[in-house]
């Protein structure tokens, strides 16, 4: 994963950002994840494929922000699953909504992954 705006962090949800190759990728939104580290530690999160239209970026990623976890993991791989799928992207009126939305995805992924018995193993 690469180094993004990093606005993520100062918005209160630190993320990873992988670039996409596809100009226009298929199945843009919102959905939960689970992602592994190369060292095998595997995390629920939630996570948008897109653009970002609210404060938009410049080519589409796939942008994650794992659960319960706070470490540099800039350049390491992430392989993620796409678990479910909770909303398309939308452009917010402010960033203060989008911040808002962002905490209720993430509570809403992690009530799905509980709900369905998901395990990290
Ligand atoms: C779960 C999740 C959902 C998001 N949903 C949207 C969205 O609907 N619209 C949008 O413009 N950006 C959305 N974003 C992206 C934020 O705008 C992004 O985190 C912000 O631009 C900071 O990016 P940066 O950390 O790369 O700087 C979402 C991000 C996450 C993690």
């Amino acid at each position: 994963m690469a180094r993004g705006l990093q606005l993520g962090r100062q918005l209160g949800f630190p993320t990873a950002n992988i670039p996409l190759a596809e100009e226009r990728p298929v199945g843009t939104g919102v959905y939960v994840v689970r992602s592994r580290l190369a060292d095998g530690r595997a995390f629920f999160g939630v996570a948008s494929v897109g653009c970002n239209p609210t404060i938009p970026k410049t080519a589409p990623v796939l942008e994650v922000w794992l659960f319960d976890f706070d470490e540099d993991i800039y350049d390491q791989t992430l392989s993620t699953e796409l678990l479910a799928y909770l909303r398309p992207e939308e452009q917010f009126a402010s960033v203060a909504a989008l911040i808002d939305q962002v905490f209720a995805d993430a509570e809403e992924a992690r009530r799905y992954c509980k709900d369905h018995g998901l395990r990290l193993t």
